[in-house]
């Protein structure tokens, strides 16, 4: 199949969160498959490019719009990339804003620009597409300008629901859509316009990234609002799991971490935990465990259910390393903790890859209580370094996490609360005195397969029957 991916973040070219781990994972496992795949991303600032890796400079004009094109790969395989350029839009710092805390005020048309783009480029260079394949709100119009295409299927997936991309209806005519969409049953969303409503209305397949996931957003509790449209589209909404680069993601091969290790023998782990206490500045000791995490620092990933035990966590002599950037009220607090218990409980502020890479070869155990999480890499990332996830049972948590007490390896706990999230690591503590199991543990984890392998399979299955339904409805 000809398949065309459209988002707003990729490894290695735009990386902000997990979104970037699959765009630059699942493309590649497709074109492994023998699929022909192109990915199209916004051309930010930050981009940097080997001009020999430069297949094309293109310019494309329409009426109305006007945008370069630069093709290049991916540094392994066969995907190829296009990289949509339009200065006034992306060359800037920031992807969607100057921080952390706000976006940018021209987002609506930055990304319909983009996605306008994507269309139109698409058309020219890429003629007979079967499959566009659009990931999250950036990219949610897609479908909406699509809609009368009766050669191409449309696939949506939803990585997280809470971002939506919602703006003033005043704003609506920068997508250039007609007016007749912006209405209760189109892209009208509580008087704004929602590009995460316009990519789940019209897209021909719908897809979130775990099997849970997929269900608990049809709930008031996790639907964000759009529970009640996502309820109308159950018959085209399915779950698939995320997977991880595990060529990429491989403590035998990984210039980042002090040493190579595999699941044969992790004797060698040691020195990573080494490098991660002095890293981290945590004091050296054998017997406390240490816990780490890394994370967008925000109510949806729990910070707020850890915080208020930090206290009593040192007190069990467990030390704390956290890797994250985020929202400014939880950094100040945690900087504060980690101003009373130096050498227990340490923070490094920033989106780091490589330091990331040290705190999963690093770490004992890895923290992950969300309160709710669409699929979540890091705790895959985690297990593949050897160190012990201890998650909360939700989305993508619960399908890739099984509790130790029932044949699994790592800590699953229920409620969204401090003190079960605290009792857990108490219950974790335990085990991890004792060595023996503890390794074992570790080494369970790492051979656990989270590959794409299987996983891209099931996207293919559901290309193909959207593809099929199209050919059948349009006989064309
Ligand atoms: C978002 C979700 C995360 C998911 C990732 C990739 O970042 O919050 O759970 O793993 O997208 O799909």
């Amino acid at each position: 199949m000809k398949i065309v991916m459209a988002a707003s973040e990729a490894v290695p070219f735009a990386s902000s969160g997990g979104l970037a781990g699959v765009m630059g994972s699942l493309p590649s496992s497709l074109a492994e498959a023998g699929h022909e795949v192109s990915l199209f991303l916004p051309h930010y600032r930050d981009i940097e490019m080997d001009e020999k890796r430069i297949v094309r400079k293109q310019k494309l004009k329409t009426d109305e719009m006007e945008f370069r094109i630069t093709e290049t790969r991916f540094p392994k395989g066969a995907v190829r990339v296009f990289l949509i350029g339009k200065d006034e839009y992306f060359d800037r710092s920031g992807f969607y804003g100057p921080s952390d805390d706000e976006g940018w005020e021209d987002n609506a048309e930055r990304f319909s620009f983009f996605s306008r783009a994507v269309c139109h480029a698409m058309g020219i260079l890429l003629p007979y597409t079967d499959i566009i394949h659009c990931h999250d709100w950036q990219t949610g119009l897609i479908p909406a300008y699509m809609r009368k295409d009766l050669r191409t299927a449309v696939v949506f997936t939803i990585h997280n629901l809470q971002y939506q991309g919602n703006f003033p209806a005043e704003d609506y005519e920068v997508t250039n859509l007609s007016t007749e969409l912006l209405t209760p049953e189109g892209i009208e969303f509580y008087s704004d316009f929602s590009f995460m409503k316009a990519g789940i209305l019209y897209s021909d397949k719908i897809t979130t990234v775990s099997p849970t996931y997929s269900w608990e957003i049809l709930t008031d509790r996790f639907g964000c609002g759009m529970d009640g449209i996502l309820r109308n589209r159950t018959d085209v909404l399915s779950g698939i799991l995320n997977g991880i680069d595990t060529d990429s993601w491989n403590p035998a091969d990984d210039p980042a971490i002090a040493s190579s290790y595999s699941a044969g023998s992790i004797t060698s782990r040691e020195e990573c935990r080494k490098e991660l206490l002095y890293l981290f500045e945590l004091t050296e000791t054998d017997s406390s465990m240490i816990a780490g995490m890394v994370t967008r620092l925000t109510r949806q990933k729990g910070v707020d259910l850890l915080i208020p035990i930090v206290e009593k966590l040192v007190s069990e002599n467990i030390k704390l390393a956290i890797l994250g950037t985020g929202e400014r009220e939880y950094r100040s607090k945690l900087e504060k903790l980690a101003q009373t218990y130096p050498g227990s409980v340490s923070c490094i502020f920033k989106y780091d890859d490589k330091i990331a890479r040290k705190v999963f070869a690093g770490s004992d155990l890895y923290l992950m209580p969300s309160r709710f999480e669409p699929c979540g890499l890091a705790q895959m990332s985690a297990m593949r370094y050897g160190a012990v996830p201890l998650v909360r049972k939700t989305g993508g948590l619960a399908d890739t996490v099984r509790d130790y007490e029932n044949g699994g390896c790592g800590f699953v706990f229920e409620q969204e609360s401090s003190d079960e999230l605290f009792s857990t690591i108490l219950r974790t503590n335990i085990l991890f005195r004792n060595k023996y199991r503890w390794t074992h543990l570790a080494k369970k984890c790492m051979k656990q397969d989270n590959s794409w392998q299987h996983r891209s399979r099931e996207y293919e299955r559901v290309y193909k029957e959207v593809l099929q339904d199209k050919i059948e409805r349009t006989d064309i």
